[in-house]
């Protein structure tokens, strides 16, 4: 009896495993979980949200206008398309531009515009007139001087600063293909399902209906922009050794970290203002390896900011910083800063392979005087006609979008000079736009750039005036490590996973974004969890490349000894570098981070402090579902059935009970 028992389940079972495999070989899909049932039913989207900032008067960016999740059918737009329900927008980048000045004159058509997919890819039209979602002059309000009509930024529409009741996305190529071809379908009536998207771009400050930082920072829906700019000294200052006697005169020279766009995380900046940036670290690599350091009568820091798009953040705290007299600006007095030399984007300055930059002054002083001849005769030295370098031209109202502009605003008396690869307005013609991407900029122009700061550095340092050009010409920028940084910083390939940037740290993601992000925790205590891989990925460079010598940094490691553990995230040891290398924290100089939360303090009206609002999750989806004509269709069909069915039984009792009867 058992046994027959058993038999019995085995043979359900192998009729089970067997069916089971028949239907996975006929190719059918087996699904196994609800998510599995789920991704089939459901396509995630692979986009760029635009997010909801804040600032004290009000808000900009993106955000779904209620608390619930947004679906609509999905319609390509076209410049006269009429909507006639609620739908999801499907724009080409070239048309991006005209859409939202569309939805902001026509108030019908607005209504109906549930939420935007941008098209990546194709920017033919684009890319012959450039586009700039940021001003025309970009921060306008921290300018120096009067003139706040002038233009900069020709190609900018300040579409950034808008403020969106609807979610916008930005698609990757790949599913811009996919989503072209939905749309399709859906223009194709005779079938009666309909594809929709579903965003999910709830933000908490909409939820809690905090409308302004201040009210956000107070009901905790929001954090402020901001992170770690990182500075560094070469030769290293000797912290411990305070007298400020044999200190000597400082040489700053800056570049920035972060950019923005529309879209959050697609902000390479490649042209601005990576690379500066990457000039700057190339140049401080070609003075890391020249002989006599010591010797020099000036004292070299190198400081890349960041925040700077939002309100020249990082550069205003590190200047607060350094009258406060923190410990991160520990080794830098500021009355000794002699002269700044920023690196704004210098990587479009070549034409027909003649690498010109300019350089913009803030009225004339001798230290600025003296700048400028330090510059000329690092250009001579270079020997060669294919590097051209001129003053900007009188005409300019002053110094460009920089965050040169904080020192002037807080000493208008700063010596120093911005090197540009511009005179009258930006060469670039995607300023703060998704595609300020690796195709904007040339390396070269980039390496030329590098060569030109560090010889000037140098002439600066040793003021010397017959400096033998033996030494000068010795200073050389190291070209492959130009290419190796533009390949790691301003590419997904092979991007942060390069062999340069995980020798130094352990990147979180390989595609890099120059967005500046949220501040976490504690400003002052920079966790290494909280500091984001580029800021990350600079300081250990830094750190490594001015160091003396290194030790493992189980011994006595810590600014007292005068050293920094680089490298400690690839191994957990690290390595002891002898370096005044330091994080500098960069947010806001109108906040306070006290006992766990944010305060606004009561200062600067320039300064907008800048939040970001909190989420759960985002998400982008598509899915078809039945139209209300298939959903009328199937109840009048399952009626007719329903009434057939009736009928047919009432025919064969009356046939069975006749059968019956004659029986
Ligand atoms: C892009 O250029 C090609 C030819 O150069 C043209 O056929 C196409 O229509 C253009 N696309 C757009 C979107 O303008
Ligand atoms: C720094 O200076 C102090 C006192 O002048 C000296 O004892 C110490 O060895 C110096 N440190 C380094 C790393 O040179
Ligand atoms: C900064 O340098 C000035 C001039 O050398 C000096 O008077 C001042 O005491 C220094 N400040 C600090 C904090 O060392
Ligand atoms: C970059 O400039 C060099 C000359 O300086 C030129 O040979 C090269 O083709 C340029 N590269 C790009 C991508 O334009
Ligand atoms: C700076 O140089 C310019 C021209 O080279 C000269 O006219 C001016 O007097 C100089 N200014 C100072 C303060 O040295
Ligand atoms: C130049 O940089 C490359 C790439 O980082 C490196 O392999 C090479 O050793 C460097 N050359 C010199 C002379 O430092
Ligand atoms: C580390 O520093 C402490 C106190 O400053 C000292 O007692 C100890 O010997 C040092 N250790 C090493 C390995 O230098
Ligand atoms: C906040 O942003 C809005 C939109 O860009 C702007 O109009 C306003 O002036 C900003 N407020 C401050 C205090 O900067």
């Amino acid at each position: 009896m058992t046994t027959t028992t058993t038999e019995l389940l085995l043979y359900l079972l192998c009729l089970l495993s067997s069916l089971h495999r028949s239907l996975s070989a006929s190719g059918q899909v087996a699904f196994e979980s609800v998510p599995d049932l789920e991704k089939s039913m459901y396509k995630v989207i692979d986009g760029y949200p635009c997010v909801r900032l804040l600032n004290l008067s009000g808000e900009i960016g993106c955000a779904n206008p209620g608390l619930d999740k947004v679906v609509a059918p999905i319609v390509k737009f076209k410049n006269d398309i009429e909507l006639t329900q609620s739908s999801s927008l499907l724009v080409a980048s070239y048309d991006f531009e005209s859409f939202l000045s569309r939805v902001s004159s026509d108030s019908k058509f607005a209504r109906n515009v549930a939420g935007v997919l941008v098209e990546s890819g194709a920017q033919n039209q684009t890319h012959l007139k450039g586009s700039s979602p940021d001003k025309k002059f970009p921060q306008v309000e921290f300018s120096p001087y009067q003139n706040s009509k002038f233009e900069w930024n020709p190609t900018g529409s300040g579409i950034m600063w808008g403020l969106y009741d609807f979610p916008v996305f930005l698609l990757s190529e790949s599913s811009t293909q996919s989503l072209q071809e939905v749309a399709v379908k859906n223009e194709n009536k005779d079938t009666y399902a309909a594809e929709v998207t579903e965003f999910d771009l709830v933000m908490q400050t909409t939820k809690a209906g905090t409308h302004d930082s201040e009210s956000c920072l107070r009901e905790r829906t929001c954090l402020p922009l901001g992170g770690y700019s990182v500075w560094s000294a070469l030769p290293t200052v000797n912290i411990s050794s305070s007298s400020s006697k044999n200190r000597k005169p400082i040489i700053l020279a800056v570049a920035s970290m972060d950019s923005a766009s529309f879209f959050r995380d697609k902000s390479l900046g490649a042209e601005s203002p990576l690379s500066g940036m990457i000039s700057l670290l190339a140049a401080v690599d070609a003075l890391s390896r020249i002989e006599g350091l010591d010797t020099l009568s000036k004292q070299l820091v190198f400081v890349v900011f960041t925040g700077e798009a939002w309100g020249y953040l990082g550069s205003r705290r590190f200047l607060l910083e350094l009258d406060q007299h923190t410990d991160a600006v520990n080794g830098i007095n500021n009355t000794l800063i002699e002269t700044v030399i920023e690196l704004g984007s210098v990587g479009k300055g070549y034409d027909q392979g003649v690498k010109t930059f300019y350089a913009h002054t803030a009225g004339v002083s001798s230290a600025t005087n003296k700048t400028l001849s330090a510059i000329q005769k690092a250009r001579d030295s270079l020997g060669t006609e294919s590097i051209k370098y001129s003053t900007a031209s009188e005409s300019n109202p002053g110094i460009p979008p920089s965050s040169f502009m904080s020192f002037l605003r807080q000493n208008p008396l700063t010596p120093g000079v911005v090197l540009e690869d511009f005179d009258t307005s930006f060469t670039n013609k995607f300023y703060h736009s998704h595609l300020d991407d690796l195709s904007n900029i040339n390396s070269s122009a980039i390496a030329a750039a590098a060569s030109l700061v560090a010889r000037t550095l140098y002439v600066l340092a040793s003021n010397n005036n017959d400096l033998s050009d033996s030494s000068l010409k010795s200073i050389k920028v190291n070209t492959s490590l130009v290419e190796e940084l533009v390949g790691c910083l301003l590419s997904c390939e092979p991007g942060l996973s390069c062999e340069l940037v995980n020798r130094y740290i352990s990147p979180s993601s390989a595609c890099p974004s120059h967005y500046v992000g949220v501040i976490q925790g504690d400003p002052s205590e920079p966790y290494y969890g909280y500091v984001n891989d580029v800021p990350r990925f600079v300081w250990n460079f830094m750190a490594d490349m001015t160091s003396t010598n290194g030790g493992p940094c189980s011994e006595n490691c810590s600014s007292q000894t005068g050293g920094v553990c680089v490298k400690k995230e690839i191994d957990g040891k690290g390595v002891c570098a002898i370096s005044t290398t330091r994080y500098v924290p960069a947010y806001s100089t109108r906040l306070k981070y006290e006992s766990e939360s944010w305060t606004v303090l009561p200062s600067d009206p320039a300064d907008p402090v800048w939040t970001e609002s909190n989420w759960n999750t985002i998400s982008l989806r598509v899915y078809s579902v039945q139209g209300a004509a298939y959903d009328h269709l199937v109840l009048v069909a399952g009626v007719s059935v329903t009434a057939l069915a009736y009928l047919l039984i009432v025919v064969i009792k009356a046939f069975i009970a006749k059968a019956l009867k004659q029986d």
